[in-house]
C-alpha cells in the first residue's frame, strides 16, 4: 500500500521562471523575455521592443544560472529524488533556426544534469516550457507557420542526442492544452499578430489579438511537432520515456441541473482531454472536432499524413499540472474567480488562495482516477503542484510557512488514496521547491518554495536562499515515502 519504492518525489521548475543569464553564453531572446512583471490585479504587459530602465522578471529570475550548484544540493540535502526543469530553446539555437547549435548552451545544461545526477536526481526535462525563441515568433508567428515544427523538432533531436545518457524521462510541451483557449496564444503557441508586433508600446497580455483558426492551427502544429520528436526520440535512445503536459482543471457543473452537466461535459473535453487524446491516443475527439467545426474553425490543417504522424508518436507517460478546481454554470450571473490560465465559477465549498485560485485537493484524486480510466495503462506523473502565498520573513531569517505544508499534506493525502485505489502514479514534482518568478503575474511576491530567495518585485535583493520550514516537512515527507505528513 502507499507508494511504491521507486517513487520520484522532487521538484519541478522552468528555465525562464529561473534562470536569468537572459543573454549570457550566446542565448537569444525567447517570448518570456518580453514580458514585465504584474500582480493579481495588474495584467503583465508584452513589449514588442524591450523598453529601457524597465524591469522584467525574467532576466535574471532567481540567478539559477549561476547558482545551480547551490541549489541542486539543496534539493539533495531534501532527499529529491527526481528535478523537473526546462531547456531554454533560445539557449540552443538562438535564432530557432541557426545553422549550429550554441556549445555554451549545451554545456551549461550538462552541468547541470551532471550536478543532479551526482546525487542521484534523475532529471525530468521539457523541451519548451513557454520558451519560443523571440525570434520564430517575430518570423513564422511562433507555430502558426508549419515550418517550426522542423525548427522544433531540429532542436528535440540536438538534446535528445546530446543528452541520451542522461535523461530518460522528457516532456515535450508545457501545458499544451493553454492553447485551446484564447490565453494560450502567447505562452503556449507564440503566436502574436502582425499589428501588435508592430506597437510601439507594451500590451496588456489579455489584450493580444486573438485569431482562433490560426490559434488551432499552431497548436496542431504543435502536435505535430511533439510527435514526431517521440518518433525521433525513441529512435535515440528507446529507453527514453516521452510524455505530454496537460494544465488538468476539474470543471465541476455547479448546480446538478442538466444544463450545467452538458457544459461541464463539454468543458472537460474541450480543455483536459481533447489534447490528452491526441498526445496518449493519437487521435482527434470526434466531438471535440464537431464543435470547433461548428465554430468555424476550418480543420483542413489537419492532413491525412499528419493524422498518421499522430498515430505514430504517441507518448509514453502523461505529466500534469494540478492547483485547483473550478465550477462552471450555464447561469450568466454566476459568481466568477480567477484561477490558473482559465478562471471559472466560485465553487460555493471551496477556500481560494490569496489570487484567487480555488484549493481543491479531492480534484486532485478525481483528476487522477479520471485519467487512469480514460488512459489505462499510461504511467501518470503529477509534475506541478503548490501553493503560491506570500511569505513573512521573520528577523532570524526563518518562514514559517504552515499554510503551504498544510496545502501539500492535504493533495498526497489524496495522491495516496488515489495510488490505493489503483492509479498508476509514478512521480510527484511541486511546483516551484525554490521561489521563483511567477509566471501568470509576473511576480516573485508570490512565494511556491521550500527555499526563500531573496528577490523582489522593484528588482532589489541578494539573491541569498534560506529553508523555509517546509524544507524540513518534505524532507520528511520524501524520508518517510510519504507516510509521515
Ligand atoms: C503553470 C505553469 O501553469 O502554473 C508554470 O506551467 C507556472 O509555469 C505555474 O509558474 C504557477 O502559476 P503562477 O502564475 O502562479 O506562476
Amino acid at each position: 500500500m502507499g507508494f511504491g519504492k521507486d517513487f520520484l518525489w522532487g521538484g519541478a521548475l522552468a528555465a525562464n521562471q529561473c534562470e536569468g543569464a537572459y543573454l549570457e553564453d550566446g542565448k537569444g531572446l525567447s517570448i518570456a523575455d518580453m514580458m514585465l512583471g504584474g500582480n493579481v490585479d495588474t495584467p503583465r504587459m508584452f513589449c514588442p521592443q524591450l523598453q529601457k530602465d524597465a524591469f522584467y522578471p525574467s532576466h535574471d529570475a532567481i540567478d539559477f544560472y549561476h547558482h545551480y550548484k547551490e541549489d541542486i544540493k539543496l534539493f539533495a540535502d531534501m532527499g529529491f529524488k527526481s528535478l523537473r526543469t526546462s531547456i531554454n530553446w533560445a539557449r540552443i539555437f538562438p535564432n530557432g533556426d541557426d545553422k549550429q547549435p550554441n556549445e555554451a548552451g549545451l554545456q551549461f545544461y550538462d552541468n547541470v544534469f551532471d550536478e543532479c545526477l551526482k546525487y542521484g536526481i534523475e532529471p525530468v526535462i521539457t523541451l519548451c516550457h513557454y520558451e519560443i525563441p523571440w525570434e520564430i515568433t517575430k518570423r513564422y508567428q511562433g507555430f502558426y507557420e508549419r515550418k517550426t515544427i522542423d525548427l522544433f523538432v531540429r532542436y528535440a533531436k540536438t538534446c535528445f542526442e546530446r543528452y541520451k545518457d542522461k535523461v530518460k524521462y522528457w516532456i515535450t510541451f508545457n501545458e499544451i492544452n493553454g492553447a485551446t483557449m484564447p490565453v494560450g496564444r502567447y505562452n503556449g503557441v507564440g503566436l502574436v499578430e502582425k499589428e501588435d508586433l508592430e506597437s510601439k508600446e507594451p500590451i496588456p497580455k489579455s489584450k493580444l489579438k486573438d485569431v482562433p483558426q490560426k490559434r488551432w492551427q499552431a497548436l496542431h502544429h504543435e502536435f505535430v511537432a511533439s510527435a514526431k520528436a517521440v518518433i525521433e526520440g525513441h529512435k535515440i535512445n528507446p529507453e527514453f520515456k516521452i510524455g505530454c503536459m496537460i494544465c488538468h482543471i476539474p470543471w465541476y457543473p455547479l448546480t446538478p441541473s442538466p444544463e450545467d452537466e452538458l457544459i461541464a461535459q463539454e468543458k472537460n473535453l474541450m480543455f483536459n482531454d481533447l489534447c490528452g487524446d491526441v498526445q496518449v491516443k493519437g487521435i482527434y475527439n470526434p466531438i471535440a472536432l464537431a464543435k470547433l467545426k461548428k465554430e468555424g474553425i476550418d480543420l483542413s490543417f489537419i492532413t491525412k499524413e499528419d493524422k498518421q504522424t499522430l498515430k505514430n508518436g504517441c507518448v509514453d507517460l502523461y505529466t500534469f499540472s494540478y492547483y485547483m478546481s473550478n465550477c462552471i454554470s450555464a447561469n450568466p450571473n454566476a459568481t466568477k474567480i480567477k484561477g490558473n490560465l482559465s478562471g471559472g465559477i466560485k465553487n460555493p465549498y471551496l477556500e481560494v488562495t490569496d489570487w484567487g485560485w480555488q484549493t481543491d485537493p479531492l480534484g486532485l484524486k478525481w483528476t487522477l482516477k479520471k485519467l487512469a480510466s480514460r488512459y489505462p495503462g499510461t504511467p501518470l506523473m503529477v509534475v506541478e503542484n503548490g501553493l503560491g502565498a506570500k511569505d513573512i520573513v521573520e528577523a532570524d531569517g526563518s518562514v514559517h510557512d504552515d499554510y503551504r505544508i498544510e496545502y501539500l499534506k492535504m493533495h498526497i493525502e489524496a495522491m495516496k488514496e488515489a495510488v490505493e485505489e489503483g492509479v498508476p502514479l509514478i512521480g510527484y514534482l511541486p511546483w516551484g521547491p525554490i521561489d521563483i518568478v511567477s509566471m501568470g503575474t509576473g511576480e516573485f511576491y508570490k512565494r511556491y518554495g521550500f527555499i526563500y530567495v531573496d528577490r523582489h518585485d522593484d528588482g532589489s535583493g541578494n539573491f541569498s536562499r534560506h529553508k523555509k520550514d517546509s524544507f524540513e516537512w518534505y524532507k520528511t515527507v520524501i524520508e518517510s515515502n510519504g507516510e509521515i505528513l
